[in-house]
C-alpha cells in the first residue's frame, strides 16, 4: 500500500512522525513536503497529494496542517478526492466505512503523536461498507457526492 504524505508548518512534526513509522512498518511513504518547518501555504500540499491519490498514484494521502481544516477543504476541491478530517480512531472508521474516504487530514496542533499514529492506522485499516449486504446505502451516497463534481 502506497501513502502519499503532505504538511504545511504547523503539520510538519507530526508528518515526519507519521510518515517515518509507516515506513518503519514496511509501507510505501511518498512525501510531497513541505520538508521544512518554515512558514508553507497548507493548499500547495493538499493540491500535489490530491492529485497523486486522484491519479492512483497513491492508495490514499495524509494530509496535515494546524487544524486539519485547511488541507480538507484544498483537498476537496480536486475531482476523485474524498478528504475527511478525523479528530478520533472512531472518526477514521467512518470516514472509511460510510465515506470511502481516500485522504486523511489531521491537526498537527491539536493532536498527540499517539492519538494522530492510532487515527491513521485505523483509517487505512478500515474497508469501505460498500457492498450489496448492507444495502449499498453507503455506496450510494458515495456516488452521490462524486455526481456533485459534474454540476
Ligand atoms: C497555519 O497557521 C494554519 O492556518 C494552517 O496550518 C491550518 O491550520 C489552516 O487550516
Amino acid at each position: 500500500m502506497k501513502i502519499a504524505f503532505g504538511c504545511d508548518h504547523a503539520g510538519f512534526d507530526m508528518k515526519e512522525f507519521l510518515r517515518d513509522e509507516l515506513k518503519s512498518e514496511g509501507f510505501s511513504v511518498e512525501d510531497f513536503g513541505t520538508h521544512y518547518p518554515t512558514p508553507a501555504d497548507y493548499p500547495d500540499y493538499a493540491e500535489k497529494v490530491a492529485l497523486s491519490v486522484a491519479a492512483g498514484n497513491a492508495d490514499f494521502g495524509v494530509l496535515i496542517c494546524g487544524t486539519g481544516l485547511g488541507m480538507s477543504i484544498s483537498a476537496n476541491k480536486i475531482d476523485g478526492i474524498r478528504a475527511a478530517l478525523c479528530l478520533t480512531p472512531e472518526y477514521a472508521k467512518l470516514a472509511r466505512q460510510h465515506n470511502n474516504a481516500n485522504v486523511l487530514c489531521l491537526g498537527g496542533r491539536f493532536l498527540e503523536r499517539k492519538q494522530a499514529y492510532k487515527i491513521l492506522k485505523t483509517f487505512l485499516e478500515t474497508a469501505f461498507d460498500g457492498d450489496i449486504s448492507k444495502g449499498a446505502r453507503h455506496k450510494r451516497r458515495v456516488d452521490k457526492i462524486m455526481a456533485l463534481e459534474k454540476l
